[in-house]
């Protein structure tokens, strides 16, 4: 199948919003990574996101809203009422943005789009091709990101290409997602909320809004628990080359190794390094990372070693995608950087 990559203007809306309608699959930016979307209502869309990221049907996907109205998603049927307290107050603050809420799914949303689970999680994304995209479609959308499963998340329509090319008809290039993470997953299903996956809606400012202190369950789980957010499966994210994690700054480079940093560092090789950001802000660095971890995959290096990432409002969403997309760490032992992998279970 040949792959387009359409600009984000009104032709090529239109056009994938007619590929959508019939049943199709589109990727389509958000501000957090590029989405593989398709009409979360029917079964042949859903079946074909599955097949085409390659991912076990065992992972459900988010639903996307066109509006930040809950309640009108459960008078549609999508979620199931009564909301909490905690669903409003968090999407009248965050929406529309990069945060999912896990609610009791509704009526209308498939099984097969949540894989089995009573439960959706739903978001509403804030870039402007999102919203006209689902405008266009008048249906909310099922997207996970569009890349094959278990690798990095595409945060451009030339990194989506290299993900799905030839197993989708159409890209629609809105350029550089402007968040660069997936959205943070949160849980309403208790009365405590549960961070599943941090990103740039912090838990501070959730418990900001709250007035509680939302749990974080993203460390890694036994495998029967993996049904909670499959996303914390322990290995994710991952580029092809086997990255490590450095235990301190790096000021040693080794030209085998590619070093990713997070802030300038003037004795870094231009050919083997790349520099995030150029001051530590991990506002930029989470922007750019999975850029920046293409680039390191592409480099032909031994490995990819990741610097401690300093701490910061962004420093969980960085530090959780950077572990699941490890082999291990990387010990500084005054003469050479000795890797050592960690035990996969
Ligand atoms: O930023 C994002 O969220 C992007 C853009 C495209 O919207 N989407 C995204 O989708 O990251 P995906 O499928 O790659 O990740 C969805 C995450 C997975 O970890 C999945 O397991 C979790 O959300 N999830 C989905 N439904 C769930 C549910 N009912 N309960 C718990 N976790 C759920
Ligand atoms: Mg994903």
């Amino acid at each position: 199948m040949e792959t387009r990559i359409l600009p984000a203007n009104k032709a090529g809306l239109d056009e994938a919003g007619q590929v959508l309608l019939a049943g199709g699959l589109v990727a389509f930016p958000t501000e957090t990574v590029y989405g593989l979307g398709g009409l979360a209502s029917r079964a042949e869309s859903i079946h074909a996101i599955f097949a085409v990221k390659g991912r076990p049907t065992t992972d459900p996907l988010i639903l996307h809203l066109l509006e930040p109205d809950l309640e009108k998603a459960v008078t549609e049927g999508w979620v199931a009422g009564p909301l909490p307290a905690s669903a409003i107050s968090l999407a009248e603050h965050f929406w529309p943005g990069p945060l999912t809420l896990i609610l009791p799914r509704g009526p209308k949303t498939r099984l097969d789009m949540t894989a089995g689970l009573e439960t959706v999680a739903v978001r509403c994304p804030a870039h402007p091709a999102a919203q006209k995209l689902l405008q266009k479609v008048g249906a909310p959308l099922a997207a996970p990101s569009a890349n094959r499963f278990g690798r990095i998340s595409p945060t451009d329509a030339e990194a989506v290409r290299q993900e799905l090319g030839g197993r989708i008809p159409l890209i629609v290039d809105g350029g550089h997602c402007s968040v660069g993470l997936e959205s943070t997953v949160v849980s309403l299903l208790n009365s405590t909320p549960e961070i599943l996956r941090p990103g740039a809606v912090t838990a501070a400012q959730i418990e900001r809004v709250l007035g509680s202190t939302p749990l974080l369950r993203t460390m890694s789980r036994p495998k029967d628990d993996a049904q909670i957010a499959p996303g914390q499966l322990d290995s994710h994210y991952s580029p092809q080359t086997p990255l490590y994690l450095c235990e301190t700054p790096v000021r040693d480079f080794d030209p085998e190794f590619f070093h990713i940093l997070f802030r300038k560092n003037s004795g870094a090789p231009p050919q083997t390094s790349l520099f995030l950001a150029e001051d530590g802000n991990l506002e930029s660095a989470a922007r750019e990372l999975y850029r920046g971890l293409r680039q390191a995959d592409q480099s032909g290096r031994k490995a990819i070693m990741v610097e401690p990432v300093p701490d910061g409002p962004w420093a969980d969403a960085l530090r959780d995608r950077l572990t699941r997309a490890s082999v291990g760490l990387a010990h500084w032992n005054g003469t050479s950087w000795k890797l050592v992998s960690r035990k996969r279970n």
